[in-house]
């Protein structure tokens, strides 16, 4: 049987009931379904220390043990999912917070699927495109860009709003089948440029 994929979901919301979270639950559960392997790091479940450059270390001697599990499931990643609300025409704060501790031995060679809240903008996922490439990642053309209406109007009992649009929901079952079709091969690809010649 074939290796699962490892799939590392930023969800950038600061918020503790967040729409942007719910989205990123949504994507996670379906790419599970898809065969993947999923870790969700929720920042405000898990908020991280401000990047002190001086302090960025591996993931066994980072002291905070937020940037620690981020470290550990990056270097085994597979592909990522970036997760954010509309901020100021952008993407929030805390995730480009996260994004900073990362590089580009990280994200060379591995698809980033782009996800984001706040009146279907694209803003957030624009402005994140640039920062993939910035660390070499390949972002996958399927985005999914959604609004308060896309939701159930109150959350259910875990704290999370169910996504009920029909068109939000066909373009994650699409974002999954491509972010797992781009992951395999590029998985393939990084075993060829990463072996010594
Ligand atoms: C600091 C801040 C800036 C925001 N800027 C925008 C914006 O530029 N455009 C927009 O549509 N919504 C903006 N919003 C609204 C958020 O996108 C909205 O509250 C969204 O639900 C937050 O996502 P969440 O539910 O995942 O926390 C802003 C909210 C905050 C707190």
């Amino acid at each position: 049987m074939a290796v699962p994929l490892e799939i590392v979901i930023l969800a950038g919301s600061p918020r503790s009931l967040s729409y942007t979270r719910s989205l990123a639950r949504r994507i996670g559960d379906v790419l599970r379904r898809d065969g993947a392997r999923v870790a969700l790091i929720d920042l405000h479940e898990t908020p991280l220390p401000p990047l002190n450059p001086e302090l960025r270390g591996s993931a066994r001697t980072h002291p905070d043990a937020g940037v620690a599990t981020l470290l550990r499931l990056a270097a085994a990643a597979d592909a990522y999912v970036l997760a954010s609300p509309t901020y100021h025409n952008s993407y929030a704060g805390v995730l480009k917070n996260a994004l900073d501790y990362l590089s580009i031995h990280d994200f060379r060679y591995r698809p980033v699927g782009l996800a984001g809240h706040g009146g279907r903008s694209t803003q957030a996922v624009d402005h994140l495109r640039q920062v993939v490439r910035g660390v070499l990642g390949v972002s996958i053309p399927t985005q999914v860009c959604t609004q308060v209406s896309d939701y159930a109007g109150a959350p259910g009992d875990a704290g999370f709003y169910d996504v009920v649009d029909t068109d939000i929901l066909d373009r994650i079952e699409r974002f999954s089948k491509e972010l797992l079709l781009f992951a395999e091969h590029m998985r393939d690809l990084r075993a060829v440029a990463e072996s010594p010649r």
